[in-house]
């Protein structure tokens, strides 16, 4: 692993000129970014814009932007999805282990499962999880790894309302306690600002917008002064008046 100062100047993730193509039709189209260690980004864009493909890519999940342009990313790398995807045939904990071995890896899931909420649950199958429970033991499974670059494709978009504040508030928390780089893809724009010390928004293959955030944490949705990063996104996302 590369020494602490070295981790404090080099960016996490550093994309040059990355492009992806399916069937003709460019989806990315030579795109340039670094993502800064430990900085918590988010990506908006949409449906469509290739969120989900860029996302992929950084994950090391898409050969065939091998050689497109250049891609480098950290070692540990966590992806959590929309849906858990958990297996049914196990228990939490052992979801939560799948693939770590030594001795020390039960403690760590354990540990884990206390961090998100899930004391007493490590026994529970996740068809006895509710959604929230069942993000909750995937970022758990992710937070396991200990990784320098959590990637999350809209892992609160199936949940209701309530409940994905509460969310916000646990991915901060984690996010604080272990400083990984973070890029979270979403749709809700108030889940970008509130959550994100940058947004970027994805338009046309290219970063259209790239945006910091420039608000003490906790964040309130309540904020007044979020306000206007909000309508530079609506803007850039292409949402005016007549659609509100
Ligand atoms: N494996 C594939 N084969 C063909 N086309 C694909 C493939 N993966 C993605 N695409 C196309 O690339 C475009 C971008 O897809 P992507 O899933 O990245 O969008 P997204 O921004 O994540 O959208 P959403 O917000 O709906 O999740 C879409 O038009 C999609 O149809
Ligand atoms: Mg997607």
């Amino acid at each position: 692993m590369a020494p602490h100062t070295e981790q404090l100047t080099r960016p996490a993730v550093q994309l040059r000129g990355l492009t992806r193509s399916f069937e003709g039709r460019t989806v990315l189209d030579g795109i340039d970014l670094d993502l800064p260690a430990g900085q918590f980004t988010a990506l908006l864009g949409h449906s469509g814009s290739g969120k989900s493909t860029l996302l992929r890519a950084v994950a090391g999940l898409d050969h065939k932007v091998a050689g497109s342009g250049q891609l480098s990313a950290p070692e540990r790398v966590s992806v959590v999805f929309q849906d858990s995807r958990l297996l049914p045939w196990r228990r939490v904990l052992a979801n939560v282990l799948l693939g770590l071995d030594g001795k020390d890896a039960e403690r760590k899931g354990r540990e884990a499962l206390a961090e998100v909420g899930l004391k007493g649950r490590e026994r529970a199958w996740p068809n006895e999880l509710s959604g929230g429970e069942a993000q909750r033991a995937a970022l758990a499974r992710s937070l396991v790894r200990e990784p320098e670059l959590l990637l999350a494709d809209e892992p609160f978009g199936a949940l209701d309302a309530l409940t994905r504040i509460r969310m916000h508030t646990l991915l901060r928390e984690l996010w604080e306690r272990h400083r990984p780089s973070v890029l979270l893809v979403t749709h809700d724009v108030d889940e970008a600002i509130v959550l994100a010390d940058r947004v970027l928004v994805l338009d046309q293959g290219r970063v259209g917008l790239d945006l910091t955030i420039d608000r003490p944490h906790p964040r309130s949705y309540r904020d007044p002064l979020l306000g206007d990063y909000r309508e530079r996104l609506l803007t850039a996302l292409g949402v005016t008046e007549d659609h509100k």
